[in-house]
Parts: C-alpha cells; sequence; structure tokens
C-alpha cells in the first residue's frame, strides 16, 4: 500500500515540472484529446477536445491550483463606461461578482487558424447567472438612474464567438499558447434581471421599473452589452491564460509549429 502510493505520488510528481512559481505539464494529460491541424477532421478534433477541456475545468486540472473554481467564477470588480447616445449613457460598476454556468459550456465549434494560432470558439452557456453588487448611473432605455444595490442576470441559451489571440513560445521543450487577448460576441433568446435599490428606497418605482427591463429584455441586454461581453471577457481570458501556460499546446495539436518555426529565428525586430 505504501508502495503503491509512493509510486502513485512520484507518478504525479514526474508529470509536472515546476520552474520558479510556474508548474508545467511533461506528460500528455488523458483528459485531452490530441488532434492533427494538417488533418482534414481538424475542427470536428479540436472541437471534442477543447470540450472536454471545458468539461475536466469544471472538476478542476489537476496541478492547476491558481484556478481556484471556474463554476461559480468569482470576480472582484468589473468597471465600465459605455455609450453618449440617447438609447445608452451609463456607467456601471460590478463588485463581488458570481458567475454561475460556465461548467456547463457546450463547445460548438473549435477552429485554430494556421497563419498566427489564433483561435475561433464557438459555444453555448445554457445556464449563465451573474449575482453581484452594482452601481449604476446615467441612462438605460431612456430610464435616468442612480442607484447602487444587488443586481442578478439570468440569461437564456447564451451562444458565445470568442476570438482569442495567442503567441507561441517554448518552454522545457514544448510550445506553449500565450493567450494575449479573448474578444467575445454573444446572443440569447432571454434575459431575466433584477436591481434591487434602483431609486434610493423607492419601491414603487424600482418594482415597475425591473418589470420594463424584464419586459423588453432585448433593449436591456444591448444597453448592458459591454458590461457583459467584458465580464467574460475577464472570465476567460484569465483563464486561458492559466491553462495554457501549464499545458502544452503539443497536447492538444500534435503538428503544432515550435516559434521559431512559425515567426523566424528573429524574435522581435526593433522598431
Ligand atoms: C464530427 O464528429 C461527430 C461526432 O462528434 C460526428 O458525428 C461527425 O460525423 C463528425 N463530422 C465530420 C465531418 O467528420
Ligand atoms: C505573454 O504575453 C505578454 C504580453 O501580452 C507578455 O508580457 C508576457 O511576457 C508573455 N509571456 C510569455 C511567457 O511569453
Ligand atoms: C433554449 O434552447 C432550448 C433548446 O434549443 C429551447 O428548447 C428553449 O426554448 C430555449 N429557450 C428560450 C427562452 O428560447
Amino acid at each position: 500500500m505504501r508502495e503503491l502510493l509512493g509510486s502513485i505520488v512520484l507518478l504525479a510528481m514526474t508529470a509536472r515540472v515546476v520552474r520558479g512559481d510556474e508548474a508545467f505539464l511533461t506528460e500528455p494529460p488523458d483528459y485531452i484529446k490530441q488532434c492533427t491541424i494538417a488533418d482534414k477532421n481538424f475542427v470536428n478534433c479540436s472541437t471534442q477536445s477543447i470540450q472536454q477541456l471545458f468539461d475536466k475545468l469544471n472538476d478542476g486540472i489537476p496541478g492547476l491550483t491558481s484556478i481556484k473554481s471556474f463554476d461559480p467564477f468569482h470576480l472582484n470588480r468589473i468597471r465600465i463606461s459605455q455609450g453618449n447616445s440617447n438609447a445608452i449613457n451609463l456607467k456601471v460598476e460590478l463588485a463581488n461578482v458570481k458567475i454561475i454556468g460556465f461548467g456547463h459550456t457546450n463547445v460548438l465549434e473549435s477552429v485554430v487558424y494556421k497563419k498566427d494560432y489564433s483561435w475561433k470558439t464557438i459555444f453555448t452557456l445554457p445556464v449563465m447567472k451573474l449575482l453581484g453588487d452594482y452601481s449604476l448611473f446615467g441612462r438605460i432605455l431612456l430610464i435616468p438612474l442612480n442607484g447602487r444595490g444587488q443586481v442578478f442576470l439570468d440569461a437564456e441559451n447564451m451562444t458565445v464567438t470568442m476570438q482569442t489571440k495567442t503567441r507561441l513560445y517554448s518552454k522545457g521543450g514544448f510550445t506553449f499558447y500565450n493567450v494575449t487577448n479573448c474578444h467575445v460576441d454573444f446572443k440569447m433568446d432571454g434575459l431575466k434581471s433584477y436591481f434591487s435599490n434602483l431609486f434610493n428606497g423607492n419601491k414603487q418605482l424600482e418594482d415597475s421599473t425591473n418589470k420594463f427591463f424584464n419586459d423588453n429584455w432585448r433593449m436591456l441586454a444591448d444597453a448592458l452589452y459591454t458590461v457583459i461581453t467584458q465580464t467574460i471577457e475577464d472570465i476567460l481570458l484569465d483563464v486561458l491564460k492559466k491553462i495554457f501556460h501549464f499545458i502544452p499546446a503539443n497536447y492538444f495539436i500534435s503538428d503544432i509549429p515550435t516559434p521559431e518555426q512559425l515567426y523566424g529565428k528573429i524574435k522581435s525586430l526593433p522598431k
């Protein structure tokens, strides 16, 4: 028993290398399906591979301790100023945000572009709920707002298109992705919302405004578009950066080039 435990510990240790404070995998994990980008079936394979990765994220990627929790996901603070039109003119701040639903991600398509190894990923979130403290100043749908309290958003059938920029780098003889940028667009089938204390305690106005937002959810979704995309981008960029500094890109794409092969020998030319 003790020997068995010993060899399990040894196995777990040899599969990771710790360099500085950054550990990374050196053995292919069983939860990743390796694909070949030269294959005509690559998108299909990659879609399954990224689905498996999302599924694994839900119970935690062994060894990747920097992602505390994926579902629910916690964000400290989001600040957004947007618009200067009549419909939208808004300053929003969210704090102590909890997002529920990323654990149920369904990956529809995962494309990787050979030219620069950027990605396009399309996925649906059957559940996507956000809870947090808000402060709002400005107008939504012509209604002047200046309040702070708690917000609850519940998006139905969200479809997200994510465009991700990467820069390849070498570490320990592997090629890794440095995820540098993440841009999302979304659409949804419905948005339920509730803002508490919208008018400093005027309950009647608060209730009628909340009802108005729910009856006109498409307009509310448009008004909050930047708030929602930025929230999702912040989460995904953080998570993707951590994952791909930890897992070599070679385990996802067997025939990924080295940075030298992709960018040429000279890493950066002085301007
Ligand atoms: C893609 O994979 C699915 C199974 O996940 C399969 O049903 C489908 O036929 C595949 N498509 C192609 C073009 O190979
Ligand atoms: C990743 O890219 C960022 C810039 O976006 C850079 O600061 C960082 O040093 C890069 N990390 C690695 C390991 O290349
Ligand atoms: C969400 O998608 C499911 C499955 O496609 C569908 O049955 C349901 O009606 C959709 N919800 C809304 C609010 O459209």
